[in-house]
């Protein structure tokens, strides 16, 4: 929290004015003045921040690497309970920070809901930990054979999670997650230009993400023998259009393998 706390002020136009802290040796008077101005220029950037003027938080979450398709996914609920009417009774979400998608989607009263969480958790809350603890959520790699038997999940929501994988991964996971799944299988991917993993995070995520175009995206279903969910897709299209609702984030509906 703090980290982003730091990023999302420089961006607000302080960073420039931090030589005001390096001239202390050489003009020492000018520092108080020089701190009271950069204070004021924080409290109006917040300020302006706050109502939006600065043109909002999404732009400097996209900045920050913060932004994420596992967010997407919880906004994309409501339409994907259209598109997948009877299909949402069973589902499996596969992604990082999965507790908050397990949640969301256990608000409804007719859905069941699992998710396996790619990476560590870190700073699990309680509710995550709960989740985990009643085998919920389980922390699988995904490179390898999921732990869940041929279509156990009516669907499989995937985010997040396979722009970190190389072509020779995709190759296992992705059949993978088609055969657990019996109606369906999900995909929210990164746009091309969309950059996510932070430095610090390499380590954990083990390779940079690498956001594919959704002609790559295509081209390599083709390959793997998935084939597109057009009835899914198209409920999809007609209800997000018609809430004007435009995922942040590349959404590929495929069927399950028969
Ligand atoms: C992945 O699988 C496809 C189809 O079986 C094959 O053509 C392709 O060469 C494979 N790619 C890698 C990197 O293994």
């Amino acid at each position: 929290m703090s980290r982003r706390a730091v990023g999302s002020t420089r961006r607000n136009g302080s960073f420039p004015f931090s030589g005001a802290f390096n001239s202390k040796s050489k003009s020492s008077p000018l520092l108080p003045i020089g701190l009271v101005v950069v204070g004021a220029i924080l409290l109006i950037g917040y300020v302006y921040k706050g109502s939006g003027v600065l043109g909002g938080a999404k732009v400097v979450s996209r900045v920050d690497g913060d932004f994420s398709c596992t967010l997407e996914v919880q906004r994309a609920i409501p339409f994907l309970k259209k598109a997948y009417s009877g299909s949402m009774h069973r589902v499996l979400h596969i992604g990082p920070d999965t507790c908050s998608v397990v949640s969301a989607l256990l608000k409804d009263e007719e859905i069941e809901a699992w998710g396996v969480e790619p990476y560590e958790i870190e700073d699990a809350d309680r509710t995550c930990r709960s989740l985990v603890r009643k085998g919920i959520v389980r922390v699988a790699d995904i490179k390898f054979h999921l732990p869940y038997k041929a279509k156990s999940f009516s669907l499989v929501i995937v985010s997040d999670a396979l722009d970190y994988l190389s072509p020779k991964y995709l190759n296992r996971t992705l059949p993978e997650l088609a055969r657990v799944s019996s109606d369906g299988l999900v995909i929210f991917s990164g746009f091309p230009g969309q950059q996510k993993a932070k430095v610090s995070e390499l380590s954990k995520f083990g390779r940079p993400a690498k956001m594919r175009s959704s002609s790559w995206w295509i081209r390599y279903f083709v390959q793997t023998s998935l084939e597109e969910n057009e009835a899914a897709n198209k409920k999809f299209e007609q209800a997000t259009s018609k809430e004007s609702y435009q995922p942040s984030c590349q959404v590929f509906h495929l069927n399950s393998y028969h």
